[in-house]
Parts: C-alpha cells; structure tokens; sequence
C-alpha cells in the first residue's frame, strides 16, 4: 500500500488497522495475516485496548511466515493512557521501555497522547519529545486535541510540532477546523471511527447508500475513500479478514469533488467519544 509522508520524513501507510475490541486472539491472528498478505501493514492499539500484546504475537507469527516483509516495513502505533499520564505525573518513559518489552517490538513508529489530561499534557508531550530523539519512538502525536490544545503544547515548551492527530472523523463529524489548522502545521490527521463505527443512521444513510451505488462500492469503501481524498489516514477497525480487503482496496476509483461536498454537507458534528472526565476536552 502506499504511504503519505510525515514532517519529519517517515511514512505513514495511507489506510491502518484498528484493534479497539478486537478481543480475540485467533480473530486478531487471521486479520493480521491476511493484512500482512496483502501489504497492509499499519497497525493501531493502545494499553485501554488491552491488544498491544496480542496484535505484537500476531506480528511476529505474520513475519516468521511472510519472511519477504521485514518490521521496518511495518507501522505500529501505540499510546499512552490517561492513567499513565497521572500516575507519571508525564514522566511516561518507564511505560514504553514496558510496552517495547512486552512486545519485543524493538520500537514504535507512531507514540500519541490518547486523551488530552489537562494536568500532564504539556509534561507528557515533553517527555515523549525526548523519547523520540532518542529514537525509543519513530514519530510523535496526540489524539483528540482541540486547537486550543495544540496552542497549550506551543506554549509549554514544546519544540517538535506533532507528526500527527487522530481524531474521531467520519462524515458525521467532518471536522474541517482541525483539519485545516493541521494541514496548514504539515501534520497528518488519522481519522478513527472511520465508519462511524457502522451504526445505523450512517449504515442506512441515503446519501451514502446513492453514493456507493454511483461508485459500484460498498458504503464502508465510499467512505474510507472519502479520508483519504481528504488527505486523512483512516484507521478503521476490522474483526473480519475478508473485511480488511474491502476496507483497503479503495484506490481503483475517485470520489467527484461534487460529490466530495455533498458528503462534507452529512456533517452534523456527531462524535461518539463525547468530553467527560474519560474524555476530557477542557
Ligand atoms: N484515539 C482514540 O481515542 C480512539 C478512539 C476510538 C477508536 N480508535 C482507533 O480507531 C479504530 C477504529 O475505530 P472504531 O473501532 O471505533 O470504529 P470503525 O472502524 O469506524 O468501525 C468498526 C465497526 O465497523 C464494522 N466494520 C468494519 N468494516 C466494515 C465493513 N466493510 N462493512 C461493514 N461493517 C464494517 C466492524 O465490524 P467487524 O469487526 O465485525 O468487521 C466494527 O463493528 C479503533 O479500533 C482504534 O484502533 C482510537
């Protein structure tokens, strides 16, 4: 698959894998074989997920087979909790020296802060600075940051501008505020819940039902073409290996700028990570 460039000249596949309640073990092997098959080798998980052990064991077992792809080839990207980042008081380094060697990953491509505690944001992002320039972590970001909060990091010291955001972006809730604010900064949105996890309003959208039938694709391709026209990476999660296919193979047709808009128009600014003292977005 190819890849989008990050600021600081890593690449980052242009569609990942998420592992957000990929709770079995044999679903979460199947999925990173057949990923790993077919050149689809961006990987998402976090310490909440309680799949960073597991997607790593489907990695090596992958690896050992498919002796052609190397970890190099691989991005993987991790996070660091809530938790950790109280519990640290942003000094996170003793949990990713404990990720890498449970994982025996050697690295990680991609570290982000998973929710934007107030108290240890800046501290955390800091910590994280040094821990890429001693190459522990190929790339740096956050996830769920406002603008406001970026500012917060800029002014708190911060002196590598994030490779990348993740956020939650889906044609419901398009977010061109953050979208723009990062493009103008070179950094690269990740979109999760890419597919608004599915639910039924945007399952049974008509707009998008008509769209798909247009393009001869499936909703669920319809919209993760709809990210990367946008320039986002999509990490969209899969229990289903002949689903990581669907989900990929979305390169062989272009969504008409008209049409662009007219799937923009769907946002109505519907998040299902709402702020609350899990979430905080203060
Ligand atoms: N940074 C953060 O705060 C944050 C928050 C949430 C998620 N994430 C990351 O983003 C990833 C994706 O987000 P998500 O899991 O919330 O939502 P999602 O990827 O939008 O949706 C996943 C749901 O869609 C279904 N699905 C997948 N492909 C499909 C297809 N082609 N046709 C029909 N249904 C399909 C999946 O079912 P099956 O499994 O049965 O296919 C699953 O129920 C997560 O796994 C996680 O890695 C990050």
């Amino acid at each position: 698959m190819e890849s989008i460039s990050l600021s600081n000249g890593k690449n980052i596949p242009k569609v990942m894998l998420g592992s957000f309640q990929m709770n079995k073990e044999s679903d979460m092997e199947a999925v990173v074989e057949e990923a790993i098959s077919k050149g689809v080798y961006g990987f998402d998980t976090s310490p909440s997920y309680k799949t960073e052990e597991s997607l790593a064991r489907a990695v090596h077992k992958a690896l050992s087979k498919h002796t052609d792809v190397k970890r190099e080839d691989l991005f993987i990207g991790s996070k660091i909790d809530s938790w950790m980042m109280m519990e640290g008081k942003g000094d996170i380094r003793k949990y990713v020296e404990d990720v890498l060697e449970r994982t025996k990953l050697s690295y990680l491509d991609l570290l982000l802060i998973h929710w934007p505690q107030p108290e240890y944001l800046v501290q955390t992002y800091l910590c994280m600075e040094k821990l890429y320039e001693e190459g522990m972590v190929k790339s740096i970001g956050v996830c769920n940051l406002k603008v406001r909060h970026f500012n917060k990091l800029i002014e708190g010291g911060a002196t590598i501008t994030p490779h990348v955001a993740q956020n939650e972006i889906h044609p419901f809730n398009t977010e061109e505020e953050l979208v723009s604010y990062c493009k103008e900064k070179n950094i690269v949105v990740q979109a999760y819940s890419p597919l608004c996890r599915m639910i039924p309003e945007i399952k049974n959208d008509a707009t998008l039902n008509i769209l798909a039938i247009k393009y001869g694709v499936s909703v669920a391709q319809l919209m993760l073409r709809f990210h990367t026209q946008r320039g986002l990476v999509p990490i969209v999660k899969t229990s289903s290996p002949k689903r990581v296919s669907e989900n990929t193979d979305i390169f062989n047709f272009t969504i008409e700028e008209d049409d662009m808009k007219t799937i923009s128009l769907l946002d109505r600014h519907f998040k299902m990570f709402l702020e609350s003292r899990c979430c905080p977005g203060y």
